[in-house]
């Protein structure tokens, strides 16, 4: 932790959130990414963003349970402590874990279009490497039939209450399919290290790809059914309302969209007459980033930064570009990055009523003096 921090704030969080790392949101922490230029290309786990609907609990490895049960198990489920998980084979993936609602701010600053709800920037993400059980084997140990349509996690963090209505515990169903890629893992350990409390400790489920929602900490219990199952945080939240979706609502939200981000500050002050070194981060939901266009002239040329990771998984790519600003003034620095599928940022995003996805290029102001 950096010296001569604040105090930490941030209720119901357990980690130190020193400002120089974090950016405060009610409960949640926002991750700095002025100031994670050298860290690497994981997210170390002290500065990984938080987002929690509650508050973190802190709970008995020793006492904890997995149960797992319903209509679409052969035999009566099964439960798995913390010590059954590590005997089970285990696997490594690395991925971006990020909030639907990143970026939410900037349909406000950049597109006028306020939305309610945490005003993220672009701090609710980070990338790790998670260790655990793939899902599909803890259902199928629990005796999975053929009929399972979803499956729905449940976290044991406290029931969460809003506007006066208990919506019970934050749980969001999975279809089968989902459940059973063998990337989606159920972890105990992130970054070599074991699940930190704020996290999910001790074991939560990791989702790559998808909304950030879907990887529900504190994983608690999971129900298999043979039938569609349906939570608050798949009817109410974590879909698309709005002009562009259908009446009555969008599907359920699943895959994140493409984004990037500089590591530097919004305001920047860059001295002219010597060239800088711009850096960034890009990610995608739906493939590894590709190719990451950098623009410092109000997106007119489009000049290819250099990547300095090959495009794999479901990680983020980190990048580089010199630019020697040509004269003193303020400018909107732009990245757009495009994934293996082809998908590639905007300039503008469809609106949504929640804010969800804000995926367009980010203008990034800067003063050169
Ligand atoms: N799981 C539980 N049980 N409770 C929560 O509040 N928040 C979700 C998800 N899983 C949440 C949860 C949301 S909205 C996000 S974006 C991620 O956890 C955040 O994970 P992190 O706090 O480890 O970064």
């Amino acid at each position: 932790m950096p010296s001569g921090s604040p105090p930490p704030y941030g209720g119901g969080i357990v980690k130190p959130l020193p400002r120089e790392w974090f950016v405060p949101h009610g409960g949640s922490a926002e991750m700095r990414w002025d100031t994670l230029a050298g860290t690497g290309l994981y997210t170390p786990n002290e500065r990984f963003f938080v987002r929690n609907h509650t508050a973190t609990p802190l709970i008995d490895p020793r006492t904890w349970r997995l149960r797992v049960h319903g209509s679409a198990l052969r035999g009566g489920g099964a439960e798995f402590s913390a010590a059954d998980l590590r005997t089970l084979p285990a696997r490594t993936v690395d991925a971006v874990l990020e909030c639907a609602g990143n970026g939410r701010r900037f349909w406000a600053e950049q597109q006028g279009t306020p939305a309610p709800g945490t005003p993220w920037g672009l701090g609710g993400v980070g990338m790790a490497a998670w260790r655990g059980v793939p899902l599909a084997d803890l259902l199928r140990a629990a005796g999975l039939g053929p009929d399972a349509v979803d499956v729905l996690p449940s976290g044991l963090d406290p029931e969460y209450t809003v506007g006066g209505r208990n919506l019970g515990h934050v749980r969001r169903p999975l279809p089968i399919a989902k459940a059973l890629d063998a990337d989606v893992l159920v972890a105990y350990e992130m970054n070599g290290e074991p699940l930190p409390p704020d996290h999910g400790a001790p074991a939560r489920l990791v989702v790559p790809g998808w909304v950030g929602v879907a990887s529900i900490k504190w994983l608690g219990d999971v129900e298999v059914a043979d039938r569609p199952l349906g939570s608050p945080w798949n009817t109410e939240y974590y879909r698309l309302f709005g002009p562009a979706q259908p009446e009555g609502g969008g599907p359920a939200l699943t895959g994140q969209v493409v984004k990037s981000a500089f590591e530097l500050a919004r305001g920047a002050v860059l001295a002219a007459g010597r060239s800088h070194r711009l850096c960034g981060r890009s990610w995608s939901g739906t493939g590894p980033v590709r190719e990451v266009g950098v623009s410092t002239d109000g997106g007119l040329v489009w000049r290819p930064a250099e990547l300095l990771d090959p495009p794999a998984g479901h990680g983020w790519t980190r990048w580089c570009l010199d630019w020697r600003p040509p004269a003193p003034g303020r400018y909107g620095l732009r990245a757009r990055a495009t994934d293996g599928r082809g998908a590639v940022q905007p300039a503008e995003a469809e609106f949504n009523r929640e804010g969800y996805l804000f995926g367009a290029v980010v203008v990034h102001p800067v003063t050169v003096v």
